[in-house]
């Protein structure tokens, strides 16, 4: 998972500079809190109120930190590229398939939850 998240963010920098200033100079902790909330998806879909709410609550927050809805894409298919380069040949087509469906749901959400206004109840 460190891996996954260096790879992620080097290749979201090398792509994009433009982001790398929305971002603080140290990223060690967020990377942490990507990757965990990436890793403990099945376990976030299963309670299925409160992932809306939490994707939601993240998705408002984000527009505070100058995310764009046209980023989500940009930040999908880097996410893609990076599972590919540190999964090795062990990743199968149909797991690649899993993340990019969770990764598009997340998404989805947090663009939803963006365009909310904050005086609805969030959590997270
Ligand atoms: C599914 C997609 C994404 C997930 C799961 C995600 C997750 C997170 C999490 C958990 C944090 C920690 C802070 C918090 O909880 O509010 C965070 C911070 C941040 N994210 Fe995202 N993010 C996503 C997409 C993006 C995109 C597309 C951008 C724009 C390039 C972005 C930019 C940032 C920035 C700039 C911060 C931190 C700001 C700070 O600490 O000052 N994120 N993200």
């Amino acid at each position: 998972m460190d891996a996954l998240s260096d790879q992620l963010y080097e290749r979201l920098f090398t792509r994009f500079l433009e982001t790398r200033r929305m971002f603080p100079d140290d990223i060690a902790e967020l990377k942490q809190k990507l990757v965990a909330m990436l890793a403990n998806g099945v376990d976030l879909l299963m309670d299925r109120e409160n992932f809306q709410a939490a994707c939601r609550g993240l998705g408002l927050r984000h527009v505070g930190y100058g995310t764009k809805t046209d980023h989500y894409a940009i930040l999908g298919a880097i996410l893609i590229d990076s599972l590919g380069a540190v999964a090795g040949p062990d990743f199968t087509p149909e797991e690649l398939g899993v993340w990019t469906q969770f990764y598009l749901l997340v998404a989805q959400e947090m663009i939803i939850g963006s365009r909310q206004t904050s005086s609805e109840p969030l959590l997270m």
